[in-house]
């Protein structure tokens, strides 16, 4: 038998339903925000990953599913969604018309990590990128619409808020903290060492709690943004406060990718084991020029869907289901007709096999069937269907042309 890979799931059944379920809600919830729907593909030049995610990020270097195509291009299936979108916003030169334009999309992504409970190889992401907003409003409606989109589907989280600073604020941070974490180089671990040359700000989330000992002395960059960046933080907690959205101030978090300046989220989710993420985003203001297009402020989220599913609980969404067959062969035809006829509007099941009127009972019953409805020679022969409402169990023979409007 040939199973599927490691870390690389089969979704069905009640997941399964969870999972459009889910879907339905986010996107009304983006929709209502203004966001459009975008795909893109899961295969892209692995150039584009080493630019925006960045080279010295663990995605990148120990995660990708990289390889050469037959034409010896150098590709890469997407680790993450926001460096696809951002390539098409400026492959579209959306960059350069100027404007807002927000987009949300959802699909599967790609990492080689050791797989456990809430982290996969292939996993999937509901995610939403707003180009052309500088303003912190715009900061704080993503947060509140992936809050929003949460509260929908009864999810309780821990949001944890930071601020990586910009282009002005950040590289003196840098150089502070470097000078900090190299005054303790002999305590720290072999992954900080490495990165304290390639990208310093990751080491604020080494998960080694001897690390962690050390870095809760380490400067803070929130002590260190400019006035700009010290002024959209402060509002953007301002207008959490006056939404109600409870918030956590966390100086570590920096994310894994490399693109984010100023707002920085995640929401956490208790009870869901140790990969407890359930969303993460933040401002990533000069990406779009990074990767060659006009300079345009940016910011998004990404949601992981397998960590949520367990935390769904579908709403009762039980609507009508009708199931129709026949009691013999010369009635199918006109049984087929109806439930087609019957599908227009509502659930429908179709029996094709004639059996007797207890057996088609049985079956609709099983299946939750609201109304069960059949047709043998006597209603073949005035044009009529037997319907009984199960819950009701009210029983009628009604004209197959009046069928349609029933219920
Ligand atoms: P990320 O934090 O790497 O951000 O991923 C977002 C979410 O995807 C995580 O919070 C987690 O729920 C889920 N996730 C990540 N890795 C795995 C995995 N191996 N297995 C299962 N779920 C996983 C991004 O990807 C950014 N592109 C988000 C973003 C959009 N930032 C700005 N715009």
């Amino acid at each position: 038998m040939v199973s599927s890979l490691r870390g690389m799931n089969d979704l069905f059944g009640s997941d399964a339903e969870k999972y459009s379920y889910f879907l339905d809600v986010a996107s009304s919830v983006a929709k209502r925000y203004g966001y459009e729907f975008i795909r893109t593909p899961l295969l892209e030049e692995t150039g584009l990953f080493l630019r925006s995610v960045g080279e010295s990020s663990d995605i990148v270097g120990k995660e990708m599913y990289r390889f050469s195509d037959k034409g010896g291009n150098d590709v890469c299936l997407r680790p993450e969604g926001t460096a696809g979108v951002v390539r098409s916003f400026i492959e579209q030169k959306l960059d350069r018309k100027g404007g807002i334009h927000r987009f949300c999309y959802s699909g599967t992504m790609y990492r080689y990590e050791r797989p456990q409970k809430g982290r996969l190889r292939e996993f999937s992401q509901f995610g939403c990128e707003s180009f052309g907003e500088e303003s912190v409003y715009e900061d704080a409606s993503v947060i509140l619409l992936v809050a929003q989109i949460f509260s929908t589907l009864g999810i309780a989280y821990t949001l944890k808020l930071n601020s990586l600073g910009c282009k002005e604020c950040m590289p003196s941070y840098k150089d502070l903290l470097v000078e900090f974490v190299k005054s303790h180089t002999e305590a720290i671990c072999d992954d900080c060492k490495r990165r304290v040359d390639t990208n310093p700000i990751r080491v604020l989330d080494c998960k080694n709690e001897s690390c962690q000992a050390i870095y809760k002395d380490a400067p803070k960059l929130l002590d260190h943004l400019c006035s700009g960046c010290k002024n959209d933080f402060a509002k953007l907690k301002d207008l959490l406060n006056q939404s109600d959205l409870g918030f956590e101030i966390d100086s570590h978090l920096v994310r894994g990718l490399d693109y984010y300046t100023k707002s920085a989220f995640e929401f956490v989710s208790s009870g869901i084991g140790s990969q407890n993420a359930i969303a993460g985003g933040g401002r990533y203001d000069t990406l779009v020029e990074y990767l060659g297009g006009k300079s345009t402020p940016a910011i998004g989220f990404a949601i992981g869907i397998e960590r949520i599913l367990d935390l769904i609980v579908p709403q009762e969404t039980k609507g009508k289901l009708f199931y129709i067959g026949s009691l013999d062969e010369d009635s199918l035809d006109a049984s087929f007709a109806a439930a087609l006829q019957k599908r227009a509007s509502v659930q429908t099941f179709f029996e094709p096999k004639p059996r007797s009127l207890k057996n088609h009972l049985k079956t609709a019953d099983k299946i939750g069937a609201s109304h069960c409805c059949v047709i043998g020679s006597n209603e073949l022969a005035d044009d009529s269907i037997w319907v009984k409402d199960l819950l009701s169990k009210e029983e009628q023979t009604i004209k197959i042309k009046d069928f349609n409007g029933l219920f």
